[in-house]
């Protein structure tokens, strides 16, 4: 069975469980999944007996390529129209959506049309985006190849770092290398913070001018396949001041502890507690406001949430990040961020190779 036929499979158990008979998805992320095709404007319903897949001409050769164990239809009237009258064929009762994903205005379309023949159009709780946060094995592999790109970039970003260029020849130079080395693009706008620039959690990169003494503050991540990475290092341009090193020990330190306590069965918000009550404990509590991590995959930004708010369990195949950080207005930030596998018995620093 490949990948995506039991991605498939699980997802039809979900809608069963909620006493649904097909499920229409539109994420681009969650089509991927699904079918494998890495294309916009294409979407799916999936029923226990069958999966089609809907999309216009300019996707057909590609979807023929990539899409195995679906009925391929290429639209030629309105979505909404189109999925009623294959669910009214296919004899469904109720039809689940993605509760987060569609827009209200699409929403009414197709509940309007669904309904004009007896379908309820009804949201799926949780159900894609709870499997996504457990990776399987082909998902884990391309999330190595996206770090394995981001390799690279780092140490030619570290090769080219140096006073008198500002922020932004750093960062579109490093976005030009990530798109020449792999054909793919960063997977977010990169973030290159210089001196007190740091002190923003996402900067974005400006006409400031690299100086001697600087620290550079260097947020960077690689799309590859669909799949994302997501790093943070700091560069120290010059000597090393005293604050520098006792607030970048105090940071490493959170999150070296936080990160021994990652395993199957450990609360989340436990995780996320450990690294913050660290920074608390040393004096900087209010310097560090966001969540420690975030689930990371088809998105930058998936579930689980690595906040104190989520007091779910880890489980053996999530991928998230570990990024507590300290944050000082007018000095500067340092934030030092890692990804992680869990695995059966502990985990693994997908990211342990990019020296910190
Ligand atoms: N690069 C965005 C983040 O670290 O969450
Ligand atoms: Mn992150
Ligand atoms: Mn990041």
């Amino acid at each position: 069975m490949t990948p995506y036929a039991k991605r498939q499979k699980k997802l039809i158990a979900v809608l069963r469980r909620q006493g649904m008979d097909a499920f229409f998805v539109s994420k681009p992320e969650n089509v991927r999944y699904l079918s494998g095709f890495g294309g916009d404007d294409a979407y799916l319903l999936l029923t226990g007996s069958k999966k089609f897949f809907i999309t216009d001409s300019r996707y057909y050769l590609q979807a023929k390529k990539d899409v195995k164990g679906f009925v391929i239809i290429i639209a030629k009237k309105p979505l909404s129209e189109l999925l009623a009258e294959i669910s009214a064929k296919l004899k469904v009762k109720k039809t689940a959506f993605e509760a987060g994903q569609l827009p209200y205005a699409a929403y009414k379309r197709v509940a309007g049309r669904l309904s004009e023949r007896g379908i309820e159009f009804l949201p799926l709780e949780g159900g894609i985006d709870g499997l996504r946060q457990v990776k399987d094995a082909s998902e884990i592999a391309l999330i190595r190849d996206s770090i394995a790109i981001l390799e690279n970039a780092v140490l030619y970003f570290e090769s080219i770092l140096k006073p008198g260029l500002s922020e932004n020849d750093l960062a579109s130079k490093t976005e030009y290398f990530i798109r020449a080395a792999s054909g793919e693009w960063a997977s977010f706008e990169i973030i290159v913070a210089s001196g007190p620039n740091s002190a923003f959690p996402h900067a974005r990169p400006g006409d400031r001018i690299i100086r001697p003494n600087d620290m550079v503050l260097l947020d960077l991540g690689v799309s590859y396949e669909g799949y994302k990475s997501d790093l943070t290092r700091v560069f120290f341009l010059g000597k090393i001041n005293k604050k520098q090193k006792k607030i970048y020990d105090i940071v490493k330190e959170a999150q070296r502890r936080s990160i021994k306590a990652i395993k199957p069965g450990a609360k989340i918000s436990e995780i996320d507690g450990i690294a913050r009550g660290f920074i608390n404990a040393k004096g900087f509590g209010g310097g560090f406001g966001h969540a420690l991590g975030h689930g990371i995959g088809l998105e930058v930004h998936e579930g689980p949430s690595i906040s104190t708010r989520n007091h779910a369990e880890i489980k053996p195949g999530m991928v998230f990040t570990v990024e507590p950080a300290i944050y000082l207005p007018n000095w500067g930030g340092i934030r030092i961020e890692d990804m992680i596998l869990v695995t059966k018995k502990g985990c693994e620093v997908l990211t342990d190779d990019i020296d910190k």
